[in-house]
């Protein structure tokens, strides 16, 4: 077999102050350690007063739930994990209960497992995402509070882990608050629970917590990033294996276990044509953790998104979280990704909003496998309480852990800040100092944010927007047709939007119960939306500088604020294919739009 020639570099690492707020301890990549799932049934206890977290002046208890205690007469003890319901996790709660369909309160979970500990090992118990706020036991001891539905933490237990049997409870609270992001009102089903899965990790005393590799911005021959490793200790050597580019990069750490470093290479780059990833190693005296890279360039000219130095147009679709086939939920799974990614990718989509919260992981991977350029967005939505520091810090907390996991997915293109939210100059410097706070974290990504537009004369559209000023790609939100007038008014408006910018149309769209026909006047009809759709085409063909649409929604998703019986049944109707993956007529005029404009991009190459 011919060697591999291996050319072996050393870099010095340099120290870099870091300028970014540190990022929170988040282990990433949990799918290539050595993990235990806790996921399974767990037992459960509803308990809409905290009965179990404060006494009866509600002070927090110090004999709540979280003891986990056995019944033992004659002890007076009024509640018994052994002997309630379970829920599986993960999943919501909502959908796997009756009597919890519309519930928002506290729930206690608790499972109990066994483990071997390890002397030369540490132990981190780690939760994808629990929505709304979690706080964490581990036999009896409280490990911490994550807040937050959408976004992944973890806590170490290496102190705390018992030889033999080990209780873990986490209480869970999804009621909608003022204070929340998102806050107390918005358009989808405020699933709560352990939403997706939790895992005990392992790892070696020492060991790669967190790195980034991407290609260089400026040089399309070199690639970059940093590792950070995790333990007491002083310089390490980490060595960067990347077999495919016969890369072996030998690094050396600095004191805090961080090296950053560039490298000369000329990786293939991903595209949605050519999704490209390379396996890559970290490799230490103690692990070997991979990963598997794609390699791109993200940015824009003028009005148009250029990928690798070319202008391509984002041919994507709005998703929300919602499991397929299983009449409501939330997606949790690979399975769930590959169907909903399935779809988009059946309409010609090239890209996806991930609405209106972060997604499980599954969609993530999934996406780039497929070739499906992402924007991700933290649930920054309507009308969050903007003069309070403790939510601006909570947003930029779900940003800094979205990115922590992420920014190593280069099918993410754009991170967005906000959505349709009120103009405000409260609002205003929110969101200016979370986009600078998201790129200071990540200069590597656009910023966006959907904005709201305005018929500022008769017939005539913009977008009013302050914070159009500090975002990389002017997206906004239109219902023309539906929320605003009826199709035909697509024919009678034109639009006046910035040159210098892409513009991406981040929502249009409107309602249809699938298999409900009619005359294409009829609202709620398949006919209604399709021509709603075509009107929309005509209109958005218009538009100079368009350079991305996410038409709303792929699928019907359930909202508490779409209670028309018969035709909405809790459901918001406006996917382009059903809760039960029945493609609705204006699915096929959104794909066949597509096709053209793929056929055209093709053509200009
Ligand atoms: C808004 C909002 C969505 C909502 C949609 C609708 O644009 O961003 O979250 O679901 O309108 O009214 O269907």
């Amino acid at each position: 077999m011919k060697k591999a020639i291996v050319s072996i570099f050393s870099v010095f690492c340099f120290c870099v102050s870091v300028n970014a707020t540190a990022l929170p301890d988040l282990i990433i990549n949990i799918g290539a350690r050595s993990c235990t799932s806790l996921d399974g049934m767990w037992k459960y206890i509803v308990d809409p007063l905290e009965t179990g977290y404060y006494d009866y002046r509600l002070e927090p208890t110090k004999d709540g739930f979280f003891l986990d205690k056995k019944q033992n007469n004659p002890d007076l003890i009024e509640y018994d994990f052994d002997t309630s319901g379970s829920l599986y996790v993960p999943r919501d709660w909502n959908t796997q209960k009756p009597e919890l369909y519309y519930y928002e309160g506290c729930i206690w979970y608790r499972t109990r497992f066994d483990h071997k500990k390890k002397d030369d090992k540490r132990y981190f118990l780690h939760f994808e995402a629990v929505n709304y706020e979690a706080i964490v036991y581990l036999n009896g001891k409280m490990l911490g509070k994550h807040i937050g539905g959408y976004t992944p933490f973890n806590f170490e237990i290496t102190e705390d882990l018992r030889v033999g049997d080990n209780s873990l409870v986490v209480k869970v609270d999804n009621k909608r608050r003022k204070e929340g992001v998102p806050t107390n009102n918005f358009d989808w089903w405020n699933y709560g629970g352990i939403t997706r899965s939790v895992t005990l990790i392992e790892t070696p005393q020492v060991f790669v917590r967190d790195y980034s590799l991407r290609l260089s911005k400026k040089d399309r021959n070199m690639i970059e990033g940093w590792v950070q490793l995790d333990g007491n200790v002083g310089p390490q050597e980490v060595i960067l294996e990347i077999p495919e580019l016969k890369k072996k990069i030998r690094l050396q750490t600095d004191s805090t276990g961080k090296c950053t470093f560039s490298e000369k290479a000329r990786p293939e780059l991903w595209s949605p044509e050519t999704p490209k990833l390379y396996k890559v190693n970290w490799v230490t005296a103690y692990e070997s953790l991979s990963d598997e890279i794609g390699f791109r360039t993200i940015t824009t000219e003028g009005n148009r998104i250029i990928l690798n130095g070319k202008p391509i147009f984002c041919r994507g679709v709005s998703i929300h979280e919602e499991a397929p086939f299983r009449n409501g939920g939330r997606a949790y799974g690979k399975d769930d990704a590959r169907t909903l990614l399935g779809w988009a990718k059946e309409m010609g989509c090239n890209f996806a909003r991930l609405a209106h919260y972060p997604h499980n992981e599954f969609m993530v991977k999934e996406a780039e496998r497929m070739g499906i350029m992402l924007w991700s967005e933290v649930p920054v939505y309507w009308t969050i309480d903007w003069t309070n520091p403790d939510v601006l810090q909570n947003a930029k907390n779900q940003m800094r852990e979205i990115i922590t996991r992420d920014k190593n997915r280069c099918n993410i293109i754009i991170w967005s800040v906000a959505n349709e939210t009120p103009l405000s100059d409260a609002r205003l410097e929110f969101l200016k100092s979370l986009v600078a706070f998201t790129r200071q974290l990540d200069d590597s990504r656009l910023i966006s944010a959907a904005m709201e537009k305005k018929e500022f004369a008769p017939g005539v559209m913009t977008v009013h927007d302050p914070l159009g000023e500090y975002l990389d790609v002017f997206s906004f939100n239109q219902y023309i047709g539906w929320y605003d007038g009826l199709p035909e008014k697509c024919d009678r408006v034109r639009w006046e939007l910035p040159k210098n910018k892409p513009v991406l149309i981040s929502e249009f769209g409107g309602g249809a119960l699938y298999g409900k026909h009619g005359d294409k006047t009829e609202r709620w009809t398949e006919e209604f939306q399709e021509d709603m759709y075509k009107a929309s085409i005509r209109m958005l063909e218009k538009i100079e500088g368009l350079s991305a649409t996410t038409p709303w929604i792929l699928m019907d998703f359930r909202s508490p604020k779409r209670p028309l019986v018969g035709i909405q049944d809790d459901y918001n109707r406006k996917g382009l294919i059903s809760n039960y993956g029945k493609k609705k007529k204006a699915f096929y005029i959104m794909r066949d739009w597509y096709k053209k404009i793929e056929k055209e991009e093709l053509n200009n190459k």
